[in-house]
């Protein structure tokens, strides 16, 4: 009798240690949420940045909150990021990557060697490869441009800026990437492929949060079936047009024993990494300069400069013979993105790590926890290292002498980054170069070679999409209209 009950005693206790997790001294505040298991999910879902404001007001910089069964311990200290960035043999990258693999793209590749990967992307996305990137990008935004609207149209036209961003840039980026040439037969239509894209994106957090309903599930499956189908032949061979880095990766797949199906699935992943924030990037600065004219007038004045001095070369690709600087175009667009890029650099704890913080404090992070940095809240968004971080300034990245500023403070220290759209260190994005290159251009040709305006002169930057925060580039709810046409002085693309 009274060894049933001792077992049962001890039994009741284990329970409580296993679901009933408690701080200890060394570690970092626990918030638990009052909801069982379920935590914090609910809200961290639905406004991530909000949630981990109120998170950090209440516990400072380092804190771990419990999220659908799952620890994560979130850092907000920019001057500690990099003692999580750059410690790969407790801090891991590719296990949290392969869930997310797994539950938004259905696939599962056994034998993925990431680094050898990394390696082969880099490769591509760099020198030569990159010079070869860059100029048939630029040929592709300008025949979709054209084709959108030719140099001899004289009327008006309206649309969605983020819808006309993020089409054009998706088409372009998929032709470059994926696609081959325009009107070739046997590649599937560029629209098309946006058009199904962007029902797969509309889900993709829900995906990522297994949070879809029932029919929304169906229609994802439905979607993802549709491009699979459409990205099937993509990268087969060598001379079907699709890049030599596409052409890359699925040999390197091949070798991995990846079978058919789950190298068309990993082309989906592809597409989404290489096309879902290009577009929304652009959407960005091109709405603050429109909202913002100084800031249009400084752009647009460094970019007559360029294309006056390639007139006097007889140029017919300002950005690309010789390496053209644009602090200011650059200052722009580092200001968009410091607003509306807000991944998070998540890591997963596979051996107790002390984390050793800037302010002196340690903490322990425990083995099977998540650790997650959001460089959105701090670095981007703080006051402290941005005065009044909601406004866009055009001029923040700039110093006075005009060149680039990359001295910003925090705490009196000097923080290493003062944005990181890209992510950083290894992890960081590849084709980050490849990026600005594409916005730049985009932004250079809608700027020099058509007149833009406001449908409504009065109308205000829409409000971001909470729901998105953790996933890259922010979109808007709803749209800004503007309307475009060719500019008089242009009569053809130069
Ligand atoms: C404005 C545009 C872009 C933004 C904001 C962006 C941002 C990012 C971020 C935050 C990451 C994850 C880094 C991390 O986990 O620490 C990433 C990864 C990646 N990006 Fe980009 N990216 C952009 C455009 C592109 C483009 C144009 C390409 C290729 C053409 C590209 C290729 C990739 C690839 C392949 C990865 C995965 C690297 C890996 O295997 O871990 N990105 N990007
Ligand atoms: C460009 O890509 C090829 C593979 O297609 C690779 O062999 C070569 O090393 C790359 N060039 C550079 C400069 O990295
Ligand atoms: C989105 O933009 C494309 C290209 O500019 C246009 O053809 C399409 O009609 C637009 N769609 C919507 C919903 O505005
Ligand atoms: C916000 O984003 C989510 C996820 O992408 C999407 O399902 C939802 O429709 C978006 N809301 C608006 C108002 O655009
Ligand atoms: C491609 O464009 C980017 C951005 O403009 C630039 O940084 C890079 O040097 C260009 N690369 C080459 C090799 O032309």
């Amino acid at each position: 009798m009274i060894w049933t009950v001792f077992l049962l005693v001890h039994a009741v206790l284990l329970y409580f240690i296993l679901t009933h997790r408690t701080r200890s001294k060394s570690e970092p505040p626990l918030d638990k949420g009052v909801i069982p298991w379920l935590g914090h999910a609910l809200e961290f879902g639905k406004d991530a940045s909000k949630f981990l404001n109120r998170m950090k007001l209440k516990h400072g910089d380092i804190f771990t909150v419990r999220a659908a069964g799952r620890y994560v311990t979130v850092l907000l200290d920019p001057h500690s990021y990099d003692a999580v960035i750059n410690d790969p043999e407790s801090l891991d990258f590719t296990r949290y990557a392969r869930v997310l693999m797994e539950r938004i793209f259905s696939l599962r590749l056994p034998h993925h060697q990431p680094n050898t990967a990394k390696a082969m992307m880099r490769k591509h996305f760099m020198g030569v490869n990159l010079t070869t990137l860059n100029g048939t990008m630029s040929r592709h935004l300008r025949a979709l441009l054209t084709a959108e609207m030719p140099p001899n149209q004289k009327h008006w036209k309206d649309e969605g800026l983020f819808n006309f961003s993020y089409s054009l840039l998706f088409k372009a980026g998929y032709l470059v990437l994926f696609g081959g040439e325009q009107n070739n037969n046997n590649s599937p239509d560029p629209s098309s492929v946006y058009e199904e894209y962007k029902k797969f994106d509309g889900l993709l957090t829900k995906l990522a949060r297994g949070t879809l309903k029932p029919e929304e599930k169906r229609t994802a499956h439905r979607v993802q079936q549709r491009l699979w189908d459409l990205l099937a032949p993509a990268g087969l061979t060598e001379d079907s047009g699709s890049s030599l880095w596409l052409h890359g990766y699925r040999q390197l797949l091949k070798e991995e024993g990846a079978d058919v199906d789950a190298q068309i699935k990993a082309l989906l992943m592809q597409l989404w990494a290489t096309q879902g924030n290009v577009g929304p990037a652009a959407f960005w600065l091109l709405g603050y300069l429109l909202t913002n004219p100084e800031a249009l007038i400084a752009v647009k004045k460094e970019f007559s400069h360029v294309s006056q001095a390639a007139a006097a070369a007889a140029s017919e690709t300002p950005l690309m013979d010789t390496p053209v600087v644009t602090p200011v175009f650059d200052s722009a667009l580092e200001e968009a993105m410091r607003l509306t890029a807000a991944p998070f650099i998540t890591r997963e704890v596979v051996q107790d790590k002390t984390i050793h913080l800037s302010d002196g404090h340690e903490y322990l992070l425990r083995k099977g926890d998540r650790v997650c940095l959001f460089p959105f809240i701090s670095p981007q968004m703080d006051p402290e290292i941005h005065r009044e971080p909601q406004t866009f300034k055009y001029d923040r990245f700039l110093n006075d002498d005009g060149s680039a500023k990359s001295a910003f403070y925090k705490r009196g220290r000097r923080v290493k980054y003062s944005s990181m759209p890209f992510g950083a260190g290894t992890n960081g994005c590849v084709g980050k170069k490849f990026a600005i290159h594409t916005i730049r251009e985009f932004v250079y040709l809608m700027l020099t070679h058509y007149d833009l305006q406001l449908c409504d002169p009065n109308a205000q930057m829409p409000e971001v999409n909470a729901s998105r925060y953790g996933f890259g580039m922010l979109q808007p709810e709803g749209d800004l209209r503007f309307r475009y046409k060719p500019r008089l002085t242009h009569k053809s693309f130069s």
